[in-house]
């Protein structure tokens, strides 16, 4: 409880927005973290001209990786998928007034999740959206067989 975070962090954690499912999402991504095993899956709804309508996300994870989550759809709503892309991990920071440098990663999870979402997307339209890299945390499970792959080993 020794960190320091901003006001806003602590607003998206303690009142994360957009937490849930989209079924049969346009697209949908999830990722992981290897070192602190911190999953976070993001659905978008996209309309047929590539707007974003609906974001949601479901964290396994730090307080952190709630709070990026929360931000990083609340700021890809209404974006094209094009523009979702400047949702970057720095713009997820940046509106949530900084986080601790330990938990920069978890914002790094949170642009790669909406990235692995997007790739999803893409995938299934067959379209490209340019400059957008499948990320390498992806680990690939999507809507259709939820459940299982998320259910994590106790640590004991
Ligand atoms: Fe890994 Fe936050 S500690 S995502």
């Amino acid at each position: 409880m020794a960190m320091n975070y901003s006001d806003k962090v602590m607003e998206h954690f303690t009142n994360p927005q957009n937490v849930g499912e989209i079924e049969n999402a346009s697209g949908c991504g999830t990722v992981g973290n290897a070192v602190c095993g911190d999953i976070m899956r993001v659905y978008l709804d996209i309309d047929d001209n590539g707007v974003i309508q609906d974001a949601k996300f479901k964290t396994f994870g730090c307080g952190a990786a709630i709070a990026t989550s929360s931000m990083a759809t609340v700021l890809v709503k209404g974006k094209t998928v094009q523009e979702a892309l400047e949702v970057t991990n720095k713009a997820v920071m940046d509106a949530l007034d900084g986080l601790p440098p330990v938990k920069v990663h978890c914002s790094l999870l949170a642009e790669e999740a909406i990235h692995a979402a997007l790739w999803d997307y893409a995938e299934k339209h067959g379209i490209v959206i340019e400059g957008l890299e499948k990320p390498v945390t992806d680990i690939g499970e999507h809507d259709h067989h939820h459940g299982v792959e998320l259910v994590e080993d106790e640590d004991d």
